[in-house]
């Protein structure tokens, strides 16, 4: 069972889209994908609610807004891939999340300004807390993957990528090179109940499967 988690504590950096789109992209390749919300807002749950009245059955969605995330998530070993898309605050459901995400991959979409960089800080202390507590008993060392989500320009600016290297002095993770850009089709393909793959955006594919393959080449075990 493949763990896929998507925390940021910032609100509106993209969680909830990259997480129903990463639960198409492995339903896509024949998996058995639960989509778990752990966000009382229920974006995600809505969305897999929406996609099976359009017919696609595909997911699994249920809303866990509890502490349980991490002692739960045996109970759904028999789904091939599991998708947790994490409410935008410090909670005990948060953490247990994290817990979950360290026997996966944890996934930090941040929006491209120096601003939402050193946000970062507040998402990056709390897994690191998390983290080293685990590493002390598994000793697997995972990272988090940062990702840019909603960029505009191909040119990072100077001041995101000096809050970046600054962050990362004091943190360990890992920042993806894949980008994924502000584009339309990511508001309108979640109206229609579908991930950006299954629309018709050649460059909005693109840069997605380039972001599920740079995920998928990550390996910490
Ligand atoms: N790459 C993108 N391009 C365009 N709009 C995006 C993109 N990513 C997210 N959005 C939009 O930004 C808003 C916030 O995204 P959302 O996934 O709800 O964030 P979060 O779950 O972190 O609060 C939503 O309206 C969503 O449609
Ligand atoms: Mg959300």
């Amino acid at each position: 069972m493949e763990v896929l988690v998507i925390a940021n504590i910032k609100g509106g950096v993209g969680k909830s889209t990259l997480a129903v789109n990463l639960a198409v992209a492995k339903a896509l390749e024949g998996k058995k994908v639960l989509l778990i919300d752990t966000d009382l807002q229920a974006n995600a749950l809505g969305f897999v609610e929406l996609r099976r009245q359009n017919g696609k059955k595909d997911i699994t969605g249920v809303l866990i807004p509890k502490p349980v995330i991490h002692k739960q998530i045996e109970d759904f070993s028999d789904f091939d891939a599991v998708i947790i898309d994490v409410g935008a605050k410090d909670t005990q459901t948060f953490r247990s999340s994290i817990v979950a995400s360290y026997f996966g991959k944890l996934i930090v979409p941040v929006l491209p300004s120096p601003y939402d960089v050193w946000t970062l800080e507040d998402t990056l202390k709390v897994v690191k807390e998390i983290y080293e507590q685990l590493d002390m008993v598994h000793n697997l060392n995972p990272k988090p993957l940062v990702v840019l989500n909603q960029v505009i320009r191909s040119t990072i600016s100077d001041d995101t990528l000096q809050a970046f290297s600054d962050l990362q002095k004091e943190f360990q993770f890992i920042s993806l090179n894949s980008k994924l850009f502000q584009r339309v089709v990511y508001r309108k393909s979640l109206s229609e109940g579908k991930g950006v793959l299954e629309m018709h955006d050649p460059k909005a594919i693109e840069e997605f499967t380039n972001f599920v393959n740079e995920i998928n080449s990550i390996d910490f075990s």
